[in-house]
């Protein structure tokens, strides 16, 4: 056999293959250029290069609980492939989770939800902007939370509808005063886009304050505007916090679209299964044709598991032990967040960010001098925490994502990161180490941005 082997032809070197041809000029219809991106998922191919040098990066960047999916969940899902639930189902959510949805939603807030206002989308993501598509014509208004969840902008602009970014204050705890919401509020407004808690911020809303917001919209919004809730983190919440729904309050059940999903709630980013309950079931229909137009339907077996997700008694359990694991890790992280000079992180209330305010990093580090000297076409396309966040990735090995990525609209002079805190503990200490150590290597900096790659 080696004989063989060794008197065979050397194999030829293969010629450079010729470079691909290039898209031509005008491919693309004019609104690719005006969606967004959720960066969370964009760094990714970063990640996996550095990594592929033998760097080992801690990952805060990406939203996803670090826990693996139930057992009792995954049996079901299992059993139901077993049963041959393979196949196209109802598109708008098979019946025994669209009833799930309405008996657990109900009760929690208090309100009645049949099962035909419940449609089941692949992940909390899609009614994002199917919302906006459904409710908005071109340059119709909407209002939404910034810093938030860069989806919500990124449709607006996708869509050519008006957005309106509804400005977060640190003071505040990262909410909004009803006043800051009726300033935005005009007849064209078709949509107000609330997250509680929220992402990237963490921050949670009192009964009190979603009381005077839903008033606001009582008295100022046009008929036609919809509230979209984005409740997905509605089961992550410290130190007492209880979820509150807007669509618990007089008059608000009939506008408000209140979304939710397993992504976070069981650690289960890919299941792909969420869904959203509409005001009426007319309104219901219509998503229900869109998903017959989009996605056909959503496997059938994990829709099966996430009644069971929704309904077993084993949930509660598993989802307390993930909360203990994620309050462990915040009040760790926030207390060595504030620890770094120049550094300063309020302790969120739900959800698994953090978001510290790094003003002092970017000062110190020369990050806002840098941006200010960056030829203007790069300038437009970063920001000092962007900056500080690239420095962080590629020199510090730790990922990080930048206030940009949470709505860019407004956002010029602020300067913070979101750190996911869904990483292991230990992950979590080393990553914190490194920032530390970046936050006080200036020369470091100083070279990264000699160096001119990756700055945005
Ligand atoms: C506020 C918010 N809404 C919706 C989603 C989408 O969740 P899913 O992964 O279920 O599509 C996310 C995910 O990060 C989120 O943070």
């Amino acid at each position: 056999m080696s004989t063989v082997l060794l008197s065979a032809p050397a194999p030829k070197i293969p010629a450079k293959p010729p470079a691909p041809p290039k898209p031509p000029a005008g491919l693309f219809a004019r609104r690719t250029k005006l969606i967004g991106s959720e960066n969370a998922f964009r760094i990714g191919p970063q990640i996996r290069e550095i990594e592929s040098r033998g760097g080992k990066v801690i990952k805060c960047n990406l939203g996803e609980p670090d826990f693996p999916l139930a057992r009792h969940i995954a049996d079901e899902v299992k059993r139901q492939i077993d049963l041959d639930q393979t196949h196209y189902c109802d598109p708008q959510g098979i019946l025994p989770l669209r009833e799930a949805v309405a008996r657990t939603m109900s009760a929690r807030r208090g309100i009645s939800i049949t099962p035909d206002r419940v449609v089941v989308f692949p992940g909390g993501k899609p009614p994002i902007g199917l919302t906006q598509q459904t409710y908005c014509n071109p340059r119709d208004e909407v209002i939404y939370p910034s810093p938030g969840y860069p989806i919500y902008e990124s449709f607006a602009t996708y869509l050519s509808l008006k957005p309106v970014p509804l400005h977060l204050r640190e003071a505040a705890d990262f909410s909004f005063t009803g006043r800051e919401l009726a300033a935005l509020i005009t007849k064209r407004t078709r949509v107000i886009i609330l997250n509680f808690p929220s992402n990237p911020t963490g921050g949670v809303v009192s009964a009190e304050q979603l009381e005077e917001i839903a008033d606001v919209i009582r008295r100022k919004a046009p008929p036609q505007a919809r509230i979209y809730s984005d409740e997905i983190y509605e089961d992550i919440l410290f130190d007492g916090n209880v979820h509150h729904s807007i669509a618990s309050l007089p008059g608000m059940v009939e506008r408000t679209i209140i979304a939710s999903g397993v992504s976070k709630s069981y650690a289960w980013t890919g299941g792909r299964v969420g869904w959203a309950v509409f005001p009426t079931a007319e309104e219901a229909a219509v998503f229900r044709n869109l998903n017959i137009n989009y996605f056909s339907c959503i496997p059938a077996y994990n829709q099966m598991g996430a009644a069971v997700a929704l309904e077993s008694p084993l949930s509660a359990a598993e989802m307390a032990r993930m909360r203990a694991a994620f309050l462990e890790r915040r009040d760790l992280m926030v207390a060595g967040l504030n620890a770094i000079p120049g550094i300063s992180c309020r302790k969120p209330g739900g959800a698994f960010y953090l978001f510290p305010n790094i003003a002092g990093v970017c000062r110190d580090l020369g990050a806002v001098a840098a941006h200010r000297k960056l030829p203007p076409a790069l300038r437009e396309r970063t920001s000092p925490a962007t900056l500080v966040q690239m420095f962080l990735l590629w020199s510090h090995l730790v990922a990080t994502m930048d206030r940009r990525s949470f709505g860019r609209i407004g956002s010029e002079g602020q300067h913070y990161l979101r750190l996911s805190i869904a990483t292991a503990l230990a992950d979590l200490q080393t990553g914190l180490q490194r920032i530390r150590a970046a936050a006080q290597d200036h020369d470091g900096f100083q070279k990264f941005i000699k160096a001119g790659q990756h700055l945005c």
